[in-house]
């Protein structure tokens, strides 16, 4: 079931592969998006771009740019959806501005040059480091498994199931109900402590489409009770 009203969703590092493609899906979903940039005038491109993609959409939402700092502030959700590497920078200029909110982190902790091999950090997963940068935010991880080309071609179905980790339940099931609301298959995959052997499954799906010459390898949990389609 949708929010009402739905929740404003804030995309740091919005400008790239994966936040770009969720913020297409949600916009037209009706949801308000801030794509966030270090660079304002990329994130105005950005936005740009997705509201021209979007506008044919009945009950399409255009988003809007913004700095990262700002972005944060705006959203009632704020996705992290940087590189790994940039995580606990990108974090820390924003944390003044996430405290009681729900914090959705997509980060992979890919070590290169080796991404089809897990290398999971000291703290378990980026996940349970972002929580540590934002000790007041509800720390959500999801998305790890989902091929960012995918979010961004609005036809394709997407088929694999988002498997979602966090400690805190309302926010859990408001990124669960986010996944619902663009036709993700989302289940609740436990507390945060779990977010580590997701991230990991990255790296399997990295080789597996290497090994198979594929693009688009996905993981589905099988034998569970799932709504009627
Ligand atoms: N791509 C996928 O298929 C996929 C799938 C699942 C999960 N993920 C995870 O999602 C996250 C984003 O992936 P992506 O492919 O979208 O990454 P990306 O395109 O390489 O980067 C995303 C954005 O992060 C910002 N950024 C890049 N380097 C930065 C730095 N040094 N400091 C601060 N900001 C920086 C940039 O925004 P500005 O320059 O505009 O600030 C960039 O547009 C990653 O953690 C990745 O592991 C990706």
């Amino acid at each position: 079931m949708l929010e009402s009203p739905r929740p404003v969703l804030a995309i740091l590092g919005g400008t790239g592969d994966l936040g770009l493609g969720l913020a297409l899906r949600w916009a037209a979903a009706g949801y308000p998006v801030v794509i966030g940039s270090r660079a304002v005038e990329r994130a105005e491109a950005a936005a740009r771009d997705v509201a021209a993609r979007v506008a044919h959409v009945a009950g399409a939402r255009p988003p809007r740019g913004a700095g990262n700092h700002a972005a944060a502030q705006a959203g009632d959700v704020v996705v992290l959806s940087v590189p790994y590497a940039a995580m606990a920078e990108t974090a820390r200029a924003v944390a003044d501005a996430v405290a009681g909110k729900v914090a959705v982190s997509v980060v992979v902790p890919l070590v290169s040059p080796r991404v089809a091999v897990v290398q999971l950090p000291a703290a378990g997963s980026a996940a349970a480091e972002l929580q540590a940068l934002w000790p007041d935010a509800r720390v959500v991880a999801a998305f790890q498994n989902v091929a960012a080309d995918l979010l961004a071609d609005p036809d394709a179905s997407i088929d694999c199931d988002v498997l979602v980790s966090g400690d805190d339940a309302a926010a859990k099931a408001r990124v669960l109900a986010l996944c619902a609301a663009i036709g993700l298959d989302a289940l609740d995959a436990g507390p945060l402590a779990n977010a580590g052997v997701v991230e990991g499954l990255t790296s399997l799906l990295i080789g597996l489409n290497r090994r198979h010459k594929a693009r688009h390898a996905g993981l589905r949990i099988t034998n569970l009770p799932r709504p009627a389609p």
